[in-house]
């Protein structure tokens, strides 16, 4: 569904503005329930999921290609499986590409230890040095994060739009101020890389020293940027809090076209399930055209998360 852009509402008057403004962000943008995977049953989710949108929407065919990216071992399917769904709808919805990850030859023989701390460095690398389907920017997301805004902007591009300069190749969400480890500038369960020899680079760095040191993921990666290695200032943007990650004390800080994904770390898993679970009724419920309370839950405007997860 088409939306019009703000812009063009700027130019009415008062009470207008306000009544064409709902319109316009309870309005979803979604593919048809029978393009994503809907109808199936929670098992078969992360399958779906992983090859609904692999190949990114050739119809849409957008300005900027991203492949989308998560990493999930069958223990987290039962939250897994809803993320995977949703971001792979995410990616349909606005024809770019989505695949999980299982593992990462990069973790061969490494313990688990490893896994926990440099998982996500491992499989961005991956997708790095497999040239990322010819994407021009790789989103990772944690397994326990998703996008949810189905609006009719696209998030991902518009932040790039907004933060990516011409030197900009890794966008980082800010962290907590304080943890976990030593870590507080950054949180890494979602970043935006661009597909250059320069990311290329730094996430090599990032995950050799991650198997010299018993340091976390968000450490290590702090620390190479305050160390400036590779010219890291240069090439990094810390985005405000509150637009793809809130602290993990208030982790959904407003409606989806506010905080554009939902990350929650630190959060039992029958609770990820439950939000996440909950998100993909409505979304599936609004892309087989119900409307009425459960998908309405889902649109962009909705508080229905906050509340559900208060
Ligand atoms: C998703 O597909 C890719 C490539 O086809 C494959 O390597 C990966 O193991 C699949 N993930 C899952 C969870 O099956």
């Amino acid at each position: 569904m088409a939306a019009m852009p703000h812009l063009h509402l700027s130019r009415l008057g008062g009470p207008i503005i306000l009544s064409l403004m709902v319109a316009v962000v309870t309005g979803f943008r979604l593919p048809p329930a029978s393009e994503i995977c809907c109808s199936l049953a929670e098992e078969s989710l992360i399958l779906c999921a992983n090859s609904s949108a692999a190949g990114g929407g050739k119809d849409a065919a957008p300005a900027v290609h991203i492949a989308l990216v998560t990493l999930a071992t069958p223990e987290i399917y039962g939250y897994a499986a809803y993320t995977a769904a949703i971001n792979a709808a995410y990616a349909k919805t606005f024809g770019h590409s989505f695949q999980v990850a299982s593992t990462s030859p990069h973790l061969a023989g490494a313990g688990q230890q490893l896994v926990w701390r440099a998982g996500n460095v491992a499989t961005i690398l991956d997708v790095l040095e497999s040239g990322a389907g010819g994407a021009d920017w790789i989103a990772y997301m944690d397994a326990d994060a998703c996008l949810v805004d189905f609006s009719a902007g696209d998030a991902l591009v518009s932040a790039l739009r907004q933060y990516a300069g011409e030197e900009v190749h890794l966008l980082m969400s800010r962290g907590e101020l304080i943890g976990p480890g030593s870590s507080s500038l950054f949180n890494s369960g979602f970043a935006l890389l661009r597909n250059h020899p320069w990311t290329v680079k730094l996430v090599r760095l990032w995950w050799s020293e991650l198997t010299k040191t018993t340091g976390n993921d968000q450490e290590m990666l702090e620390r190479l940027y305050r160390s400036d290695a590779l010219d890291a200032k240069r090439h990094m943007v810390v985005l405000p809090i509150g637009l793809f990650y809130n602290e993990i004390g208030d982790p959904i800080a407003g409606p989806p076209q506010e905080q554009h994904v939902i990350h929650l770390a630190g959060v039992p898993s029958e609770v990820r399930r439950g939000v996440f679970g909950r998100f993909w009724q409505g979304l599936c419920a609004a892309a087989s055209g119900a409307e009425g309370a459960l998908a309405d839950e889902a649109s962009p405007s909705s508080t229905a998360l906050q509340l559900r997860f208060v």
